[in-house]
């Protein structure tokens, strides 16, 4: 039986056993559930491949784990609450029973509009309960989901239909965020001029607005399922057989296709989330993320439905009506763990007090991050004013390559300090290393942070593409797996996460390559070229600052003009995430002799630091920096 830790010396001790003999900890965990066929071998591996292998031979279906193992006992409890944008409107809750049936039908409609296992489908969809009943149904028959967060441009759309040449796309009409409603329908109508791969797009109704619907490829949602059965036998899955494809961006141009499997991927985020969040029976669990991301696919649908937990998903926006609205769907659902990400909480801290405090939140019992570093006064508002002094908060470290939680607090459990994710998670070994690789041992080091052992949550392969898989994560440190943060380890031993250390920004949470954003800003016809960093912005954690060499640029040159459809074109190239917050227009980027552009120049001014630039021996024109900063301070 799967362990749930209890108390502090039952974490070292279960972190000890995992250590010692992984596999058999592994196995353990993996014995609660359904599987069709045991493993033949827990843990196959070799980090210099990279090969990565859990439960090999084993055969499951992970809906079947959600639904068949657990409906004796969960058939009339809720599995999701569907709370919607408006709050006048009505939410919808689906018990276990009832999202079984949908999924079922849904995996019907699947199957009988040609859809087979190992094909891929598109999800790019509102955060309605259709969502969670298209990918389920998609794990149900074996296809591979790969969902886009629907606020990417139809290009972004495009290039990822196109990487994982999809054969259907679910989407919706529209999609309600606040007061405004967003086109979605329409966005994947402009995407597929470019996919030839499309047969099919299915299209749930949910603003109503007017869409076009092509005769032969596009049908109504409620329409497909009409009369369709209900009756559906899972598709016996490999413990290794892909369950979802999810696009992340990286230090260079093109989005990368994390491949996640089914095995692995099930035992570690039911065990993390169960951990992690020490979840009783009977809680309500608030994510605020989108399942766009990897935290919405971990832990708003696998990782809380495996564990047989209601998951509470939002469809709307922290700030409207008003900036009280995750506190009144705490008092309303009476939340017991609620996990949303510190750009959230900074931006309802500068909103002020008064939408918290007049809120019952007595429900609360854990409150957790994730997505970039919390910084101390979000973390004490956070602890003081919603958790009021009770709640532990969780400071979830991880990726959309680690699948699952791997370095955290467990609540209540592993004691806190502000900024720091702490300890790791059982079956995690974090090591630290210095520029050249050398393992950095003992406390208070700082460096580079790598796992050295794998954990079944890990990504196996960058989806049509092992090469890059190796290159990006297994070849900076032989051996090693590289997350690409920057970390420190204290004197006790705790973990705090200082950031990217690669050419990847994190704004409000959400990872941005600066090359993704220079090629979009490349594009605009009097732009010659560009450099992306980020600097700190006091809502979002890091802004996005360009600078953009221009061509025909004189005295009487509308540079705000340039500077506003430059923002616009980046809009519609990748989408409103990836708009820079501030374009500087320079004559020259300063380079080194052999043409290498100076980012930690560019990142020095961008932050406002003009002081003390390093060794700059090495710059072909010292005077470019000297325009680049007096430009800057206008
Ligand atoms: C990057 C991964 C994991 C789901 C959301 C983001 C940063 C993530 C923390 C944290 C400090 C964090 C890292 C990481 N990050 N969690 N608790 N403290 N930094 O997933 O888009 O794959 O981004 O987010 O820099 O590498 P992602």
């Amino acid at each position: 039986m799967a362990v749930k830790i209890k108390t502090l010396s039952g974490y070292f001790h279960e972190y000890q056993k995992s250590i010692v003999n992984p596999e058999q900890f592994w196995q353990q965990q993996a014995e609660d559930f359904f599987w069709r066929k045991k493993c033949d071998c827990v843990l196959d591996w070799d980090f210099e491949e990279p090969r990565i292998e859990w439960f090999k031979g084993g055969k499951l279906n992970i809906t079947e784990n959600i639904f068949e193992r657990q409906l004796f006992t969960r058939k009339n409890q809720a599995a999701i609450i569907w709370e919607p944008n408006n709050p006048e409107d009505d939410g919808v809750t689906l018990t276990y029973t009832q999202l079984f049936e949908k999924v079922k039908q849904f995996a019907n409609v699947l199957l009988q509009n040609n859809i087979k296992k190992g094909d891929r489908v598109a999800l790019y969809m509102p955060m309605i309960p259709e969502l969670v009943i298209a990918m389920l149904a998609c794990a149900r028959i074996g296809a591979i989901h790969s969902i886009v967060f629907a606020g990417f441009s139809s290009n972004a759309l495009a290039d990822r239909i196109i990487d994982a040449q999809a054969k259907l796309v679910i989407a919706s009409d529209g999609a309600f965020r606040g007061k405004k409603s967003i086109p979605i329908k329409s966005v994947v109508d402009e995407a597929l001029k470019k996919c030839d791969s499309v047969e099919k797009v299915i299209v749930k109704k949910r603003t109503g607005e007017a869409i076009q619907m092509k005769e032969g490829r596009d049908f109504w949602w409620d329409e497909i399922c009409e009369g369709v059965s209900t009756e559906n036998e899972a598709e016996v899955m490999d413990a290794e057989d892909p369950l979802f494809i999810l696009y992340t961006s990286g230090s260079t141009d093109k989005p990368k296709g994390v491949v996640h499997t089914t095995g692995g991927y099930m035992v570690y985020t039911s065990y993390t989330f169960r951990n992690v969040f020490q979840y009783s029976e009977g809680d309500v669990y608030f994510c605020s993320a989108d399942i766009g991301w990897v935290t919405g696919h971990s832990y708003i649908v696998y990782g809380p439905l495996l564990s047989g937990a209601t998951s509470l998903m939002f469809e709307g926006i922290p700030t409207w009506p008003d900036a009280g609205r995750f506190w009144d769907i705490v008092e309303k659902h009476k939340v017991n763990q609620f996990y949303t990400a510190p750009t959230a909480i900074r931006a309802l801290m500068a909103e002020g007090n008064q939408f918290v405090e007049n809120k019952v939140l007595k429900s609360l019992k854990v409150l957790g991050t994730v997505g970039e570093p919390i910084n101390e006064e979000a973390w004490h508002w956070y602890h003081d004013h919603v958790g009021k002094n009770r709640c532990p908060i969780v400071d979830t470290w991880w990726q959309t390559e680690t699948g699952g939680i791997l370095i955290s607090p467990m609540a209540g459990i592993t004691p806190t300090k502000p900024s720091y994710a702490t300890l790791p998670l059982p079956g995690i070994q974090p090591i630290i290393v210095d520029p050249e690789g050398n393992e950095l041992k003992g406390n208070s080091v700082e460096g580079n942070l790598c796992i050295k052992f794998p954990w079944p949550g890990m990504t196996r392969t960058l989806y049509g593409d092992h090469k890059r898989f190796r290159q990006t994560y297994f070849s900076t440190y032989n051996g090693y797996y590289f997350t690409g943060d920057g970390v420190k380890r204290d004197e006790d031993g705790y973990y705090r996460i200082l950031g990217r250390v690669d050419d990847v920004i994190n704004v409000s949470g959400h990872r941005m390559g600066t090359a993704e954003v220079e090629n979009a800003i490349n594009e605009h016809p009097r732009v010659v070229e560009s450099a992306v960093v980020g600097y700190p912005h006091d809502i979002k954690g890091q802004g996005i600052f360009a600078f953009a060499v221009c061509n025909d640029v004189d005295e009487s040159t509308s540079l705000e003009g340039i500077i506003q459809s430059i923002k616009i074109g980046v809009n519609n190239i990748i989408g409103p995430i990836a708009r820079p917050d501030k374009i500087l227009i320079v004559s020259d980027l300063p380079k080194t002799r052999s043409g290498k552009i100076m980012r930690r120049i560019l990142r020095k001014i961008a932050s406002g630091d003009y002081s003390n630039f390093g060794d700059t021996s090495t710059l072909l024109d010292p005077g470019v920096v000297e325009e680049i900063i007096e430009k800057s301070k206008l």
